[in-house]
Protein backbone atom coordinates (compact mmCIF):
# COMPACT_ATOMS: atom_id res chain seq x y z
CA UNK A 1 0.00 0.00 0.00
CA UNK A 2 1.30 3.47 -0.50
CA UNK A 3 0.85 6.10 2.27
CA UNK A 4 1.09 9.70 2.52
CA UNK A 5 2.03 11.74 5.80
CA UNK A 6 0.93 15.43 5.86
CA UNK A 7 3.73 17.80 7.51
CA UNK A 8 7.44 18.52 7.05
CA UNK A 9 8.73 19.00 10.24
CA UNK A 10 10.98 17.04 12.82
CA UNK A 11 7.91 15.17 14.20
CA UNK A 12 7.32 13.99 10.51
CA UNK A 13 10.64 13.02 9.67
CA UNK A 14 10.55 10.83 12.87
CA UNK A 15 7.37 9.12 11.80
CA UNK A 16 8.48 8.51 8.37
CA UNK A 17 11.67 7.15 10.15
CA UNK A 18 9.12 4.93 11.55
CA UNK A 19 6.46 4.09 8.81
CA UNK A 20 9.67 3.33 6.38
CA UNK A 21 10.25 0.27 8.81
CA UNK A 22 7.19 -1.10 7.94
CA UNK A 23 6.89 -4.40 5.67
CA UNK A 24 3.26 -3.58 4.14
CA UNK A 25 4.32 0.07 2.89
CA UNK A 26 4.97 0.37 -0.98
CA UNK A 27 6.01 3.96 -1.72
CA UNK A 28 6.03 6.44 1.27
CA UNK A 29 5.15 10.14 0.27
CA UNK A 30 5.09 13.02 2.89
CA UNK A 31 3.54 16.55 1.77
CA UNK A 32 5.44 18.72 1.82
CA UNK A 33 7.73 16.76 3.60
CA UNK A 34 11.48 18.78 4.08
CA UNK A 35 15.37 17.95 3.07
CA UNK A 36 15.83 14.86 5.45
CA UNK A 37 12.30 13.30 4.77
CA UNK A 38 13.44 13.37 1.06
CA UNK A 39 16.09 11.02 1.95
CA UNK A 40 13.64 8.20 2.95
CA UNK A 41 10.51 9.12 1.11
CA UNK A 42 8.75 11.02 -1.62
CA UNK A 43 8.21 14.23 -1.44
CA UNK A 44 5.48 15.92 -3.00
CA UNK A 45 5.14 20.05 -3.37
CA UNK A 46 1.48 20.66 -1.13
CA UNK A 47 1.06 22.69 1.51
CA UNK A 48 -0.05 21.32 4.65
CA UNK A 49 -3.39 22.65 5.03
CA UNK A 50 -4.38 22.39 1.16
CA UNK A 51 -7.10 19.86 1.09
CA UNK A 52 -7.58 20.02 -1.81
CA UNK A 53 -4.49 19.70 -3.14
CA UNK A 54 -3.51 16.89 -0.64
CA UNK A 55 -6.55 14.86 -1.45
CA UNK A 56 -5.79 15.24 -5.46
CA UNK A 57 -2.09 14.05 -4.61
CA UNK A 58 -3.01 11.36 -2.83
CA UNK A 59 -5.77 9.82 -5.80
CA UNK A 60 -2.87 10.94 -8.07
CA UNK A 61 -0.52 8.14 -6.19
CA UNK A 62 -2.28 6.14 -5.68
CA UNK A 63 -2.41 6.71 -1.66
CA UNK A 64 -4.23 3.57 0.38
CA UNK A 65 -4.00 4.81 3.81
CA UNK A 66 -3.07 9.22 5.06
CA UNK A 67 -1.27 10.25 8.26
CA UNK A 68 -1.96 14.10 9.17
CA UNK A 69 0.12 15.38 11.91
CA UNK A 70 0.03 19.17 12.04
CA UNK A 71 -2.45 20.86 14.23
CA UNK A 72 -3.97 22.85 11.28
CA UNK A 73 -4.84 20.91 8.61
CA UNK A 74 -6.68 18.57 11.52
CA UNK A 75 -7.87 21.56 12.90
CA UNK A 76 -9.29 22.46 9.40
CA UNK A 77 -11.06 18.86 8.79
CA UNK A 78 -8.67 17.27 7.00
CA UNK A 79 -9.26 13.58 8.35
CA UNK A 80 -12.74 14.19 7.50
CA UNK A 81 -12.00 15.38 3.75
CA UNK A 82 -10.65 11.93 3.40
CA UNK A 83 -12.72 9.93 5.27
CA UNK A 84 -15.13 11.54 2.77
CA UNK A 85 -13.00 10.53 -0.40
CA UNK A 86 -12.93 7.03 0.93
CA UNK A 87 -8.92 7.12 1.70
CA UNK A 88 -8.60 6.09 5.19
CA UNK A 89 -6.47 8.10 7.49
CA UNK A 90 -5.18 8.50 10.74
CA UNK A 91 -6.37 11.56 13.20
CA UNK A 92 -9.14 13.22 14.63
CA UNK A 93 -11.88 14.79 12.71
CA UNK A 94 -12.20 18.29 13.51
CA UNK A 95 -14.87 17.87 16.03
CA UNK A 96 -12.53 16.05 17.76
CA UNK A 97 -9.58 17.89 17.24
CA UNK A 98 -10.83 20.91 18.77
CA UNK A 99 -9.80 19.77 22.32
CA UNK A 100 -6.50 21.70 21.08
CA UNK A 101 -8.09 24.12 18.79
CA UNK A 102 -9.96 25.75 21.38
CA UNK A 103 -9.02 26.00 24.91
CA UNK A 104 -12.05 27.35 26.00
CA UNK A 105 -13.64 23.92 24.51
CA UNK A 106 -10.98 22.15 26.22
CA UNK A 107 -11.22 23.95 29.63
CA UNK A 108 -15.16 23.70 29.62
CA UNK A 109 -14.96 19.63 28.73
CA UNK A 110 -12.67 18.83 31.55
CA UNK A 111 -14.96 21.20 34.20
CA UNK A 112 -18.10 19.46 33.10
CA UNK A 113 -16.45 16.17 33.32
CA UNK A 114 -14.46 17.01 36.49
CA UNK A 115 -10.91 16.03 34.80
CA UNK A 116 -8.19 17.87 37.02
CA UNK A 117 -7.30 21.30 35.68
CA UNK A 118 -5.87 24.71 36.85
CA UNK A 119 -8.92 26.69 37.92
CA UNK A 120 -10.06 29.37 34.89
CA UNK A 121 -12.63 31.88 33.81
CA UNK A 122 -12.97 32.66 30.14
CA UNK A 123 -13.46 36.02 28.30
CA UNK A 124 -14.84 37.73 25.44
CA UNK A 125 -14.61 41.08 27.25
CA UNK A 126 -11.10 42.97 27.64
CA UNK A 127 -12.37 44.83 30.40
CA UNK A 128 -14.00 42.28 32.04
CA UNK A 129 -10.57 40.39 31.57
CA UNK A 130 -8.84 42.85 33.30
CA UNK A 131 -11.01 43.91 36.28
CA UNK A 132 -11.21 39.68 36.85
CA UNK A 133 -7.13 39.88 36.56
CA UNK A 134 -7.22 42.95 39.68
CA UNK A 135 -9.39 40.41 41.75
CA UNK A 136 -7.58 37.42 41.74
CA UNK A 137 -3.78 38.62 41.06
CA UNK A 138 -0.51 37.51 40.14
CA UNK A 139 1.04 34.95 39.44
CA UNK A 140 -1.90 33.69 36.31
CA UNK A 141 -1.87 32.46 33.16
CA UNK A 142 -3.00 34.05 30.18
CA UNK A 143 -4.01 32.12 27.05
CA UNK A 144 -5.23 33.25 23.64
CA UNK A 145 -8.02 30.73 22.72
CA UNK A 146 -7.27 29.77 19.51
CA UNK A 147 -4.06 27.96 17.52
CA UNK A 148 -1.17 29.98 18.44
CA UNK A 149 2.08 28.51 17.47
CA UNK A 150 2.55 26.97 21.31
CA UNK A 151 3.33 30.94 21.68
CA UNK A 152 -0.08 32.08 23.21
CA UNK A 153 0.62 31.59 26.79
CA UNK A 154 1.69 34.04 28.95
CA UNK A 155 2.72 32.83 32.48
CA UNK A 156 2.40 36.44 33.86
CA UNK A 157 4.36 37.15 37.70
CA UNK A 158 3.14 40.43 38.19
CA UNK A 159 -0.68 42.04 37.05
CA UNK A 160 1.06 44.50 35.04
CA UNK A 161 2.15 41.84 32.93
CA UNK A 162 -0.62 39.94 33.05
CA UNK A 163 -2.82 43.06 31.77
CA UNK A 164 -0.42 43.99 28.62
CA UNK A 165 -0.97 40.09 27.67
CA UNK A 166 -4.87 40.46 27.83
CA UNK A 167 -4.73 43.73 26.49
CA UNK A 168 -1.80 42.55 23.47
CA UNK A 169 -4.41 39.35 22.62
CA UNK A 170 -7.58 41.24 22.80
CA UNK A 171 -6.63 44.85 21.83
CA UNK A 172 -4.05 44.89 19.46
CA UNK A 173 -4.54 41.38 18.01
CA UNK A 174 -1.50 39.91 18.80
CA UNK A 175 -2.52 36.36 17.67
CA UNK A 176 -5.45 37.26 15.41
CA UNK A 177 -8.76 35.63 15.81
CA UNK A 178 -6.90 33.59 17.88
CA UNK A 179 -6.75 35.85 20.77
CA UNK A 180 -9.87 37.23 20.46
CA UNK A 181 -11.40 35.04 23.52
CA UNK A 182 -8.64 34.68 26.28
CA UNK A 183 -8.46 32.02 29.11
CA UNK A 184 -7.45 32.91 32.41
CA UNK A 185 -6.37 30.43 34.99
CA UNK A 186 -4.86 29.37 38.02
CA UNK A 187 -0.72 29.79 38.02
CA UNK A 188 0.40 25.94 38.51
CA UNK A 189 3.24 24.57 40.36
CA UNK A 190 5.29 21.58 39.82
CA UNK A 191 7.49 19.51 37.39
CA UNK A 192 5.53 19.28 33.93
CA UNK A 193 5.20 15.58 31.88
CA UNK A 194 3.96 15.21 28.50
CA UNK A 195 2.16 12.10 28.15
CA UNK A 196 1.02 10.88 23.98
CA UNK A 197 -1.42 8.25 24.10
CA UNK A 198 -2.26 6.63 20.76
CA UNK A 199 -6.54 5.87 20.75
CA UNK A 200 -9.61 4.80 18.70
CA UNK A 201 -11.88 6.32 20.79
CA UNK A 202 -12.54 3.50 22.97
CA UNK A 203 -9.46 1.82 24.10
CA UNK A 204 -6.14 4.39 25.01
CA UNK A 205 -2.38 3.43 24.77
CA UNK A 206 -0.16 6.00 26.33
CA UNK A 207 3.35 5.78 24.99
CA UNK A 208 6.49 6.64 26.74
CA UNK A 209 6.28 9.47 29.01
CA UNK A 210 8.58 12.13 28.01
CA UNK A 211 9.19 16.16 28.92
CA UNK A 212 10.19 18.91 25.94
CA UNK A 213 11.68 22.29 26.73
CA UNK A 214 9.66 25.10 25.52
CA UNK A 215 12.14 28.04 26.36
CA UNK A 216 14.49 29.29 23.91
CA UNK A 217 17.78 29.51 26.46
CA UNK A 218 19.17 27.50 29.05
CA UNK A 219 17.35 27.32 32.54
CA UNK A 220 14.25 27.77 31.09
CA UNK A 221 14.74 31.36 30.27
CA UNK A 222 13.78 33.00 26.66
CA UNK A 223 10.76 32.98 25.15
CA UNK A 224 8.19 30.29 24.53
CA UNK A 225 9.37 27.97 21.58
CA UNK A 226 7.82 25.12 19.45
CA UNK A 227 9.98 23.55 21.62
CA UNK A 228 14.10 22.83 22.11
CA UNK A 229 14.69 19.58 22.63
CA UNK A 230 12.58 17.04 24.34
CA UNK A 231 13.79 13.26 26.90
CA UNK A 232 11.58 10.05 26.90
CA UNK A 233 10.68 8.32 29.37
CA UNK A 234 11.19 10.79 32.38
CA UNK A 235 11.93 9.79 35.54
CA UNK A 236 8.83 12.11 37.08
CA UNK A 237 6.53 9.90 35.88
CA UNK A 238 6.70 6.84 38.47
CA UNK A 239 4.33 4.07 37.93
CA UNK A 240 1.56 5.28 40.77
CA UNK A 241 1.61 8.61 38.77
CA UNK A 242 0.66 6.66 35.42
CA UNK A 243 -1.97 4.63 37.05
CA UNK A 244 -3.78 7.75 38.27
CA UNK A 245 -3.18 9.78 35.16
CA UNK A 246 -4.89 6.61 33.31
CA UNK A 247 -7.86 6.93 36.15
CA UNK A 248 -8.20 10.27 36.62
CA UNK A 249 -7.48 11.99 33.36
CA UNK A 250 -6.94 9.82 29.87
CA UNK A 251 -9.92 7.43 30.11
CA UNK A 252 -12.07 10.20 31.48
CA UNK A 253 -10.98 12.24 28.81
CA UNK A 254 -11.57 9.66 26.03
CA UNK A 255 -15.03 9.14 27.36
CA UNK A 256 -15.77 12.20 28.04
CA UNK A 257 -15.40 13.16 24.14
CA UNK A 258 -17.32 9.84 23.07
CA UNK A 259 -20.17 11.43 25.45
CA UNK A 260 -20.15 14.36 23.58
CA UNK A 261 -20.41 13.52 20.26
CA UNK A 262 -16.69 14.07 19.15
CA UNK A 263 -15.13 10.54 19.70
CA UNK A 264 -11.45 10.81 19.22
CA UNK A 265 -9.44 8.61 17.14
CA UNK A 266 -5.25 9.57 16.65
CA UNK A 267 -3.10 10.58 19.08
CA UNK A 268 -3.86 12.70 22.11
CA UNK A 269 -0.93 14.54 23.96
CA UNK A 270 -1.45 15.05 27.53
CA UNK A 271 0.59 18.34 28.74
CA UNK A 272 0.35 17.24 32.52
CA UNK A 273 1.87 19.20 35.61
CA UNK A 274 2.65 17.28 38.77
CA UNK A 275 1.37 19.50 41.27
CA UNK A 276 1.18 18.96 45.22
CA UNK A 277 -2.62 18.10 44.52
CA UNK A 278 -2.19 15.67 41.79
CA UNK A 279 -1.50 15.66 38.00
CA UNK A 280 -3.72 18.12 36.06
CA UNK A 281 -3.86 18.87 32.94
CA UNK A 282 -2.15 21.88 31.34
CA UNK A 283 -2.91 21.81 27.74
CA UNK A 284 -4.68 18.95 25.40
CA UNK A 285 -3.51 18.80 21.79
CA UNK A 286 -4.78 16.81 19.22
CA UNK A 287 -1.92 15.20 17.43
CA UNK A 288 2.02 14.08 17.87
CA UNK A 289 4.01 16.51 19.93
CA UNK A 290 7.27 18.02 18.17
CA UNK A 291 9.89 17.64 19.15
CA UNK A 292 8.70 14.97 21.77
CA UNK A 293 7.62 12.66 19.08
CA UNK A 294 11.80 12.03 17.99
CA UNK A 295 12.95 10.56 21.23
CA UNK A 296 9.28 8.50 21.61
CA UNK A 297 9.52 6.91 17.99
CA UNK A 298 12.99 6.45 18.18
CA UNK A 299 12.16 4.07 21.03
CA UNK A 300 9.50 2.12 19.21
CA UNK A 301 9.61 -1.29 18.27
CA UNK A 302 6.12 -2.43 16.95
CA UNK A 303 4.97 -1.64 13.62
CA UNK A 304 3.84 2.32 13.59
CA UNK A 305 2.14 1.19 10.68
CA UNK A 306 0.11 -1.59 12.06
CA UNK A 307 -0.76 0.70 14.97
CA UNK A 308 -1.77 3.37 12.95
CA UNK A 309 -4.38 1.08 11.26
CA UNK A 310 -5.18 -0.40 14.31
CA UNK A 311 -6.58 3.06 15.65
CA UNK A 312 -8.40 3.90 12.36
CA UNK A 313 -10.05 0.24 12.26
CA UNK A 314 -11.00 0.17 15.66
CA UNK A 315 -9.11 -2.54 16.74
CA UNK A 316 -6.62 -1.00 19.25
CA UNK A 317 -7.23 -3.49 21.91
CA UNK A 318 -5.99 -6.45 19.79
CA UNK A 319 -2.48 -4.86 19.62
CA UNK A 320 0.67 -4.78 21.92
CA UNK A 321 3.00 -2.35 21.84
CA UNK A 322 6.31 -2.59 22.23
CA UNK A 323 9.28 -0.18 23.59
CA UNK A 324 12.89 -0.34 24.38
CA UNK A 325 14.20 -0.10 27.29
CA UNK A 326 16.43 2.79 28.70
CA UNK A 327 16.17 6.26 26.94
CA UNK A 328 16.21 8.80 24.46
CA UNK A 329 17.46 12.44 24.34
CA UNK A 330 16.98 14.71 20.98
CA UNK A 331 18.44 17.95 21.16
CA UNK A 332 16.75 20.87 18.83
CA UNK A 333 19.52 22.88 16.33
CA UNK A 334 17.77 26.00 15.80
CA UNK A 335 18.62 29.30 13.83
CA UNK A 336 19.84 31.88 15.73
CA UNK A 337 17.22 34.21 16.66
CA UNK A 338 14.03 31.76 16.50
CA UNK A 339 11.72 31.98 17.43
CA UNK A 340 11.82 35.65 17.17
CA UNK A 341 13.31 36.54 14.04
CA UNK A 342 15.48 34.36 12.03
CA UNK A 343 17.85 33.70 8.32
CA UNK A 344 17.64 31.04 6.72
CA UNK A 345 19.43 29.83 3.63
CA UNK A 346 22.72 28.76 5.05
CA UNK A 347 24.42 25.23 4.34
CA UNK A 348 24.64 22.64 6.86
CA UNK A 349 27.40 20.73 7.07
CA UNK A 350 28.79 17.53 9.34
CA UNK A 351 25.62 15.62 8.62
CA UNK A 352 27.85 13.05 6.66
CA UNK A 353 29.80 12.96 9.82
CA UNK A 354 27.71 11.90 12.46
CA UNK A 355 28.07 8.71 14.00
CA UNK A 356 26.59 5.44 12.95
CA UNK A 357 24.09 5.41 16.46
CA UNK A 358 22.48 8.81 16.29
CA UNK A 359 19.52 9.78 14.44
CA UNK A 360 19.32 13.08 13.00
CA UNK A 361 15.79 14.37 12.34
CA UNK A 362 14.84 17.15 9.90
CA UNK A 363 13.03 19.94 10.99
CA UNK A 364 13.53 23.24 9.00
CA UNK A 365 15.53 21.68 5.91
CA UNK A 366 15.50 22.20 2.43
CA UNK A 367 17.79 19.81 -0.07
CA UNK A 368 19.56 21.29 -3.12
CA UNK A 369 21.74 19.43 -5.43
CA UNK A 370 22.97 17.02 -2.70
CA UNK A 371 23.67 19.61 0.04
CA UNK A 372 21.11 20.69 2.94
CA UNK A 373 20.31 24.24 3.98
CA UNK A 374 17.88 25.80 6.93
CA UNK A 375 14.69 26.62 5.85
CA UNK A 376 13.27 27.22 9.34
CA UNK A 377 13.36 27.88 12.97
CA UNK A 378 13.99 24.32 14.43
CA UNK A 379 16.44 23.03 12.07
CA UNK A 380 17.51 19.53 13.40
CA UNK A 381 16.97 17.17 15.91
CA UNK A 382 19.93 15.86 17.05
CA UNK A 383 18.58 12.12 18.83
CA UNK A 384 19.96 9.13 20.79
CA UNK A 385 18.64 5.88 22.26
CA UNK A 386 20.57 4.30 25.17
CA UNK A 387 20.91 2.60 28.53
CA UNK A 388 20.07 5.03 30.55
CA UNK A 389 18.98 8.83 30.18
CA UNK A 390 22.32 10.18 31.58
CA UNK A 391 23.99 8.37 28.67
CA UNK A 392 21.64 9.00 25.89
CA UNK A 393 21.84 12.99 27.10
CA UNK A 394 25.94 12.52 26.48
CA UNK A 395 25.33 10.82 23.09
CA UNK A 396 22.99 13.18 21.85
CA UNK A 397 25.67 16.37 22.57
CA UNK A 398 28.39 14.11 21.57
CA UNK A 399 26.21 12.92 18.31
CA UNK A 400 25.86 16.57 17.54
CA UNK A 401 29.39 17.89 17.12
CA UNK A 402 30.14 17.66 13.87
CA UNK A 403 27.18 19.47 12.54
CA UNK A 404 26.99 23.14 11.92
CA UNK A 405 25.55 26.14 9.93
CA UNK A 406 25.96 29.93 10.54
CA UNK A 407 24.31 31.19 13.92
CA UNK A 408 23.05 27.74 15.04
CA UNK A 409 21.91 27.74 18.64
CA UNK A 410 20.67 24.66 20.71
CA UNK A 411 20.21 24.06 24.57
CA UNK A 412 22.91 22.68 26.35
CA UNK A 413 20.78 21.78 29.35
CA UNK A 414 18.64 19.24 27.91
CA UNK A 415 17.22 16.56 30.05
CA UNK A 416 19.62 18.18 32.93
CA UNK A 417 17.62 18.79 35.42
CA UNK A 418 16.38 15.26 35.52
CA UNK A 419 19.71 13.15 36.49
P1 LIG B 1 0.44 25.53 26.95
O1 LIG B 1 0.65 26.05 25.56
O2 LIG B 1 -0.95 25.61 27.44
O3 LIG B 1 1.06 24.17 27.12
O4 LIG B 1 1.35 26.44 27.89
C1 LIG B 1 2.72 26.62 27.64
C2 LIG B 1 3.49 26.52 28.93
O5 LIG B 1 3.04 27.50 29.86
C3 LIG B 1 3.30 25.20 29.67
O6 LIG B 1 4.14 24.19 29.20
C4 LIG B 1 3.60 25.59 31.08
O7 LIG B 1 5.00 25.62 31.30
C5 LIG B 1 3.09 26.97 31.18
N1 LIG B 1 1.73 26.97 31.74
C6 LIG B 1 0.56 26.85 31.08
N2 LIG B 1 -0.48 26.88 31.92
C7 LIG B 1 0.02 27.00 33.16
C8 LIG B 1 -0.56 27.09 34.47
N3 LIG B 1 -1.87 27.11 34.65
N4 LIG B 1 0.28 27.22 35.51
C9 LIG B 1 1.61 27.28 35.34
N5 LIG B 1 2.22 27.19 34.14
C10 LIG B 1 1.44 27.07 33.06
N1 LIG C 1 6.26 20.29 21.88
C1 LIG C 1 5.01 20.87 22.10
C2 LIG C 1 3.99 20.61 21.09
O1 LIG C 1 4.18 19.83 20.17
O2 LIG C 1 2.92 21.18 21.19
Amino acid sequence: MNVLVVGGGGREHAICAALKKSKDIDTLYCAPGNGGISDIAVCLPVKATDIDGMIKAARDNNVGFVVVAPDDPLALGMVDAFEAAGIPAFGPRKNAAIIESSKAFSKNLMTKYSIPTAAFKTFTDMDAALAYIDEVGAPIVVKADGLALGKGVVVAQTVEEAKNAVYEMMHDGKFGASGSTVVIEEFMTGPEVTVLCFTDGKTIKPMLSSQDHKRAYDGDEGPNTGGMGAICPTPNYTSEIAARCEKEIFLPTLNALRAEGRPFKGVIYFGLMLTPNGPKVVEYNARFGDPETQPILSMLETDLFEIFRAVVEERLDKIDIKWKKGAACCVVLASGGYPVKYDKGYEITGLDKVSAGITVYHAGTEKKDGKYYTSGGRVLGVTAVSDTLASAISAAYEGLKPISFEKMHYRKDIGAKLI
